[in-house]
Order: C-alpha cells, then sequence, then structure tokens
C-alpha cells in the first residue's frame, strides 16, 4: 500500500488543527509529526501537549518521528498522546532491541530510522521487530533540505533485502520529497512517502491530491 504522510513540521503553526484537517480531507493517510530535542539533532519542535492537543482533529494515522536521544525514556508518554507509528533513529538507542520491544508490546507499530550515512546492517538483529524502515534521504533536523542522491541506491537496496527476507516491512522515505524526487523514491521501491514544505508549502488539498494520483499510478 502507498502512503503518503505530510509532515507538519512546514505547517503554519497558528492554524495547524486547520491545517493538518485539510491534509486528512483531502485524503493523507498518516500525518507525520517531527519530535525534534536540541540534542540528537541541533534543532528543537515540539512535544506531547502538542501532539495530545492535535490528536482531536483527526483520526488518520500518527507517525511519530522521534530524533530524539534515548527515546525509550518517552515510549510510554507518546503511547499516551496518541501516537500509531513510533519511529526511533538507530543512532539514538543505547538498547535499540529493547526499544523496539517496549512500542511493540505497546501495541503501536515500531519504526526504525537510519541517517543518510547509517548502513542498513544495523537491522540485521531485529528485522522481526519493525513494521516500518524510515531511510532519511537528508540530514534530519530540518524541513526544506535538498533530497541525498546516493539515498536511492539505499532505498532500493532495502526493498531488495526486505523480500529476500520474505518480510512485510514499509519503506518511508523523508526529507526533500517533492515533485522532482517522488517517482524517484517509488521506483526504488520506497511506499510511504513523507513531504513537509512540497505539502504545507501552499494549496495543501492540491499538494496532497497531486502526490496521491502519482502513487495511485504504483499500487497494482
Ligand atoms: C527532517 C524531518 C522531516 C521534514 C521534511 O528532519 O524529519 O520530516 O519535515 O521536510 P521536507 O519535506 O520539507 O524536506
Ligand atoms: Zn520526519
Amino acid at each position: 500500500m502507498y502512503v503518503l504522510s505530510p509532515s507538519i513540521l512546514a505547517a503554519d503553526f497558528k492554524t495547524l488543527g486547520e491545517n493538518i484537517a485539510a491534509a486528512d480531507r483531502a485524503g493523507a493517510q498518516y500525518i507525520h509529526i517531527d519530535v525534534m530535542d536540541g540534542s540528537f539533532v541541533p534543532s528543537i519542535s515540539f512535544g506531547m501537549p502538542v501532539i495530545s492537543s492535535i490528536r482531536s482533529v483527526t483520526e488518520r494515522t500518527f507517525d511519530v518521528h522521534l530524533m530524539v536521544q534515548n527515546p525509550e525514556r518517552y515510549v510510554d508518554d507518546f503511547v499516551k498522546c496518541g501516537a500509531d507509528i513510533i519511529t526511533v533513529h538507530a543512532e539514538a538507542c543505547r538498547h535499540l532491541d529493547r526499544t523496539l520491544e517496549a512500542i511493540r508490546s505497546s501495541g503501536r507499530r515500531a519504526g526504525v530510522a537510519l541517517c543518510p550515512a547509517t548502513p542498513l546492517s544495523v537491522l540485521d538483529y531485529v528485522w522481526n521487530k519493525i513494521d516500518m524502515v524510515l531511510i532519511m534521504t537528508v540530514n534530519p533536523g530540518f524541513g526544506g533540505q535538498k533530497y541525498i542522491p546516493e539515498m536511492t541506491e539505499k532505498i532500493a537496496k532495502l526493498r531488495e533485502e526486505i523480500v529476500r527476507r520474505g518480510l512485510d516491512i514499509d519503506i518511508e522515505v523523508d526529507g526533500g520529497i517533492n515533485d522532482k524526487t517522488i517517482r524517484t523514491v517509488l521506483d526504488a521501491g520506497a511506499n510511504v512517502c513523507v513531504a513537509g514544505s512540497a505539502v504545507f508549502g501552499q494549496d495543501i488539498a492540491g499538494n496532497v491530491k497531486k502526490y496521491l494520483a502519482i502513487m495511485a499510478e504504483y499500487e497494482k
């Protein structure tokens, strides 16, 4: 299944609820929520109170991307405030296996995010504990950056590995996804596309519909 996950980092925060409702009405299946702690990444975004507050706006899947050092400390909190998918960075976890177990045992879907320079081999002993792999196609920390071309091969290798192992794991891509790059990542094997500035920049409904239409071409 192909899914669009608009990143609210690029939304207008003074009308955040309305921005999310617009993406929902236009058909976006997920809402991508970037939590940044100012330590794992330089920037600080927002946390639990904001997520709890927007939970009432939509029933769409909350796709929470934790750019947070030692995220295992907060799994319960994000579950409580309404996360459906909790994605942690492999680089930020001292005990990745335990963190994934904690997410799964809370009944939520577990994702592992990899920074551009992190090899796929970090997944080797946790394949059975993952629902989604997030390939960062920019260095995490900011919206509006340029897609890193070397990531196309990484996405393709990951898809190959998932097929070879006979697993049912989504591949999400995040960073610099727009009109110019979306087909590249879909061709390589991604099936969940995050888009921040390309969706919330302007005409939210129009952008969501445009990307959903492109993804529909890939649906078998
Ligand atoms: C970056 C975040 C992204 C960001 C993407 O660290 O993880 O989700 O919002 O923004 P765009 O789509 O503008 O590159
Ligand atoms: Zn993100």
